[in-house]
């Protein structure tokens, strides 16, 4: 991939894709079928960047993974544990990797940095060291409580825990830590977040209570249950398929069908807003693989209205925000997207990212404390834009791109990988 990404548009996309394995389901399956006891293949694994860094940390600890096909084979570690790395472990740009992970290493006996790249060391790690800590662990990261993260783990007890802020990938670090506790582990959440993790635990035979109540969620396991090694079909990225989405909504005489995608409703945030903005976006051939809801999806050009966000909602959308603010600089009137203060401390400050690269586009875009108010329809005109090394703002912009006046240039594009490797291919396809 060159240096920048060169976007013009102004054309219907049309066709149909598959796309690659949803990259928090394959985070699980790379983990929970390490800590079982035999081997398993996943199916569609996810090719994203972030989801290679699980694997690469995984296999310093003694997890075994061979590629096959569009799969891999994971033979686990399990009652073994993890082996003793010599080196430190290193998340790379990855979240969902250290959390996950972290809430492993605290269960067993061993000694362990877990480092990430210049980002992750800014991302805020005190609401897993809390929790972790709290459960016996000993853990420590920086005075400002970021990573490095130094983890000497074993001899877990069980924890109740209230998370302060919605966020699947510390309830993911509380649950799998509670898996290697003595007693039971209790976390509540509230609005609910996604429960990929809650539903593979299930699918490997972990026994989990659940309660929901008003969009509170609590989710309660015993330590010490074995996982089983089952085979796992991952459905496509949904989160990749927002952006392609929004493309076909946004471009006139689009009609685009993604087919197998992962439509699990703590997920899908994303699409109830598209259907309130008025856009043509319909599931088809809905069905259930593996314990996830899957079903392909089929998006039309369509006129937007502009549409409010609040704090509940955030969560079941996290991700797709920066699409979201694209769509509503063409939707009629003035979206509001507030409780949204979880986008500063993502893989950039995306409150400020987005705001500041669609404004060189000429949006009317105004950055809130905890969220974006956007004023539309606004004609975008082509500019020399900066993904600001996080993938999603890259892809958010490539869509505004698409239907700006002349030429967009993206400056550091190729961070697309860290979750959609061939996304400018893919936009390529549907523009033929
Ligand atoms: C993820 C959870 C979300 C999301 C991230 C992936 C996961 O983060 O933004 O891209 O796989 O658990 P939070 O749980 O921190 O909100």
């Amino acid at each position: 991939m060159s240096d920048v990404e060169k976007i013009t548009g102004k054309c219907a996309l049309r066709g149909e894709v598959l796309l690659p394995g949803d990259k928090s389901i394959s985070h699980r399956a790379a983990i929970l079928l390490c800590l079982s006891d035999g081997q398993a293949k996943v199916r569609n694994f996810s090719q994203s960047e972030d989801v290679w860094s699980t694997v690469a940390v995984l296999q310093a600890l003694g997890g075994q993974f061979e590629r096959a096909g569009n799969g891999i084979i994971v033979r686990g570690f399990g009652a073994r544990g993890p082996v003793q790395p010599n080196a430190p472990l290193d998340a790379q740009n990855s979240g969902t990797t250290m959390r996950l992970v972290a809430g492993v290493l605290a269960g067993w006996p061993i000694k362990t940095r877990l480092i990430g790249d210049e980002s992750l060391q800014q991302r805020p790690m005190k609401r897993i060291i809390e929790p972790l800590s709290s459960m016996g662990a000993v853990i420590s990261g920086t005075q400002k409580g970021t990573a490095p993260l130094e983890i000497q783990g074993g001899n877990l007890s069980a924890i109740e825990w209230q998370l302060p802020v919605a966020s699947a990938q510390v309830k993911s670090c509380i649950m799998l830590a509670g898996l290697r506790a003595r007693g039971r582990t209790i976390v509540t959440e509230s609005p609910v977040s996604r429960d990929h993790t809650e539903r593979m635990m299930k699918y490997l035979g972990i026994n989990l209570d659940e309660k929901y109540n008003d969009n509170r969620h609590t989710v309660a396991l015993e330590g010490f249950q074995r996982l089983q090694p089952h085979d796992i079909s991952v459905p496509g990225d949904f989160s990749s398929a927002a952006f392609l989405i929004s493309c076909a909504l946004l471009c006139e005489g689009s009609l685009i069908k993604i087919k197998n995608v992962g439509v699990n409703p703590t997920r899908t945030g994303f699409f109830k807003i598209l259907k309130s903005m008025g856009a043509r976006v319909e599931l088809e051939n809905k069905r259930e693989v593996c314990g996830e809801p899957v079903s392909d999806i089929v998006a039309r050009y369509s006129k937007l209205k502009a549409i409010t966000v609040g704090r509940e909602q955030i969560p079941s959308l996290i991700d797709e925000i920066p699409a979201l603010a694209v769509l509503a600089t063409q939707a009629i009137g003035t979206t509001r997207i507030t409780g949204a203060g979880e986008l500063r401390v993502k893989e950039s400050d995306r409150l400020k990212t987005i705001t500041v690269e669609l404004t060189k586009m000429g949006a009317k875009i105004e950055e809130l404390q905890d969220g974006l108010v956007i004023e539309g329809p606004v004609s975008l005109k082509g500019a020399t834009v900066s993904s600001q090394s996080d993938h999603r703002i890259a892809m958010a912009l490539a869509v505004a791109g698409l239907i700006a006046d002349g030429e967009t240039i993206i400056e550091k594009p190729e961070c697309v990988s860290i979750s959609f490797p061939n996304f400018f291919d893919t936009l390529s396809f549907f523009k033929k």
